[in-house]
């Protein structure tokens, strides 16, 4: 069964970037132009609930911050691969934006004096992350959500897992999907497409991402023929809870939680003096994994081995007054009170610094798409993104995004013509070419082998050796995965085909990952080799692109936007 849907703007994506792009496309045209919503999930389900410490943005210049210092602390933090015209511009929305938020009646933690609080977070030389307790993101979803609601030109389809992006001669054409309830598959025409899909986190084992972050909106737009952005770039946040990867807000250190070692060492002393456990990710991170690597850590399960984040000096009161959920996730989770003991954390997969390739606006090389959030590289946070600028920034390019899908909308009076072809082949395809695998391989196996595969050879430490391991093994996968096995063969909520079509995407990114990190002879932010060890501007200063051809990607590099700041050494 197929059904055509048509619609002026559709929104790939129902997390932090997706619905503040639906609100302000929404407003800006005066509800004029008719928006949906897709997710594959369900409206608040989105992995932006997990977002837990904050959103940075300079809003007490009396008392001492400013743009500059919040732009140079992210040009310095992401070892000066950002786009500066893109920080500058970032730090001059984001204040505005949490101002909106409040005015739409977001529960921020507030000071005694009644003002917004603000915390300290790493690499950040001022306490900027706005939050609502320890569970900032779930409180921004629902916000944006409850705004949304009185909109009446967006309808959400919920549910829906999108299999392709239709591009034809150059234009976005809408999208195909399978409405995962029904088992119908669904055309979705539209004038303008905002990917908003998030990360592709479950790439790795240990993470912190939910099981539903799969690159999608990636690895669709790759295939359709955009082009990938400085891939190699994953941050490794330096507290995730051992044995599940759940995440240990840098909150607890920006509340005063230590990193200690087995010789009961607040260790970060040998590594940032200055900033000690409130150093960027990428360090802090490094700096565990040197630790638990010379024997200073703790024995963890399956080789999870650990330091200590120890929050009993900050008191119960302060414990459950600013960090609530990490305690209930100890206790619930792992029988373990941090009031009372401290919490086993490693570095664990988290964020993805690349992206679809965009400009400054968020647009792509195709007209009529736009990306917001962590699906884009628009290149704010090049190869390390600091805490809480990730929440800012979906906030800052949804509104961006939003404002000019709708204006492309409103300017273009019609659909653009029906892809006929292009979608019956898209039908063929995912209901009988690959639900009608019968092959011998278990693709939850497959699934399984990438993740160690990545875990063992493309974490906080990487060399040419172990990267070529996984290149190999990547290319493998892909193989493999001609001759898997769907077993359900039905068409209504079919998870075997959802996962079939995923483990594709995390297959294709992971191919362009590390072929992007084996070619980068250099160590710089969260891209760190054990055989390229220091930063190497004169090679270096680029970014990485990525073209899709049927046999893997095609690098090519573009040059480093810099007005401000010549790159220096990066100390804390
Ligand atoms: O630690 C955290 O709360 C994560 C924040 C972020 O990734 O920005």
């Amino acid at each position: 069964m197929q059904e055509i849907l048509s619609h002026d703007l559709v929104i790939f994506g129902a997390g932090l970037a997706g619905l503040r792009s639906a609100i302000e496309a929404s407003r800006i045209s005066n509800g004029d132009i008719d928006i949906a919503v897709v997710t594959k999930n369900q409206m608040m389900r989105a992995h932006s609930v997990g977002a837990e410490g904050g959103t940075a943005a300079v809003l007490h210049m009396d008392e001492g911050d400013s743009l500059e210092l919040h732009s140079w602390d992210t040009v310095k933090g992401s070892d000066f691969l950002a786009d500066q015209n893109v920080v500058d511009r970032f730090v001059r929305i984001i204040p505005n934006e949490i101002r909106q938020l409040d005015h739409w009646g977001i529960p921020w933690t507030r000071r005694e004096d009644g003002k917004i609080s603000q915390r300290p977070f790493g690499g950040h030389s001022y306490p900027r992350a706005v939050c609502a307790a320890d569970k900032t993101g779930f409180f921004e979803l629902q916000t944006l959500y409850d705004t949304l609601a009185k909109y009446e030109n967006i309808t959400h389809y919920n549910e829906y897992y999108i299999t392709s992006i239709l591009i034809e001669n150059n234009q976005f054409r809408g999208l195909a999907a399978v409405s995962m309830t029904t088992g119908k598959f669904v055309l979705i025409r539209a004038k303008a497409l905002i990917i908003a899909s998030g990360g592709s986190g479950t790439l790795f084992g240990f993470t912190t991402y939910s099981q539903t972050v799969t690159g999608d909106g990636l690895a669709l737009a790759y295939r359709a023929g955009l082009n990938l952005e400085d891939m190699e770039f994953v941050q490794f946040h330096p507290t995730g809870l051992v044995p599940s990867g759940i995440l240990m807000t840098e909150a607890c250190r920006g509340e005063g939680g230590y990193l200690v070692n087995n010789k009961g060492e607040r260790f970060m002393s040998k590594y940032a003096p200055e900033k000690m456990e409130l150093a960027p990710r990428d360090l802090v991170s490094r700096s565990e994994m040197t630790e638990i690597e010379e024997g200073r850590g703790f024995k963890g399960p399956n080789g999870l081995d650990y330091i200590h984040l120890d929050l009993r000096h900050l008191g119960a009161d302060k414990i459950n007054d600013r960090l609530p959920l990490i305690r209930e996730v100890c206790i619930e989770y792992i029988d373990l009170d941090p009031i009372l003991e401290p919490i086993p954390c490693r570095p664990v997969a988290h964020y993805s610094m690349g992206g679809i390739e965009t400009d400054i606006e968020g647009a792509t090389r195709i007209p009529g798409i736009w990306v917001a959030g962590e699906a884009a590289c628009v290149s704010l946070h090049g190869a390390n993104r600091l805490g809480s600028n990730s929440t800012a920034e979906c906030l800052v390019w949804g509104k961006i995004v939003g404002e000019h899908a709708a204006n492309y909308c409103k300017q273009n009076k019609d659909l653009p013509p029906q892809p006929d072809k292009a979608f019956e082949n898209e039908v063929k395809r995912v209901f009988d070419d690959i639900i009608g695998k019968s092959g011998k391989e278990d693709m939850y196996k497959l699934r399984r082998e990438l993740r160690t595969c990545m875990d063992k050879n493309v974490g906080v430490f990487r060399t040419k050796e172990g990267m070529e391991e996984a290149l190999k093994i990547i290319k493998d996968l892909k193989k493999r995965y001609e001759d898997i096995n769907i077993v359900d063969k039905s068409h209504a909520y079919n998870t075997n085909l959802i996962h079939a079509l995923e483990l594709k995407n995390l297959i294709d990114l992971a191919e362009v990952m590390v072929t992007g990190g084996v070619v980068r002879t250099e160590s710089r932010g969260a891209h760190s080799r054990r055989d390229y060890k220091i930063r190497d501007d004169k090679k270096w200063l680029k970014h990485t692109l990525a073209a899709y051809t049927p046999d893997g990607p095609k690098l090519s590099y573009k040059p480093v936007t810099i007005t401000t700041w010549k790159p220096v050494e990066r100390k804390y």
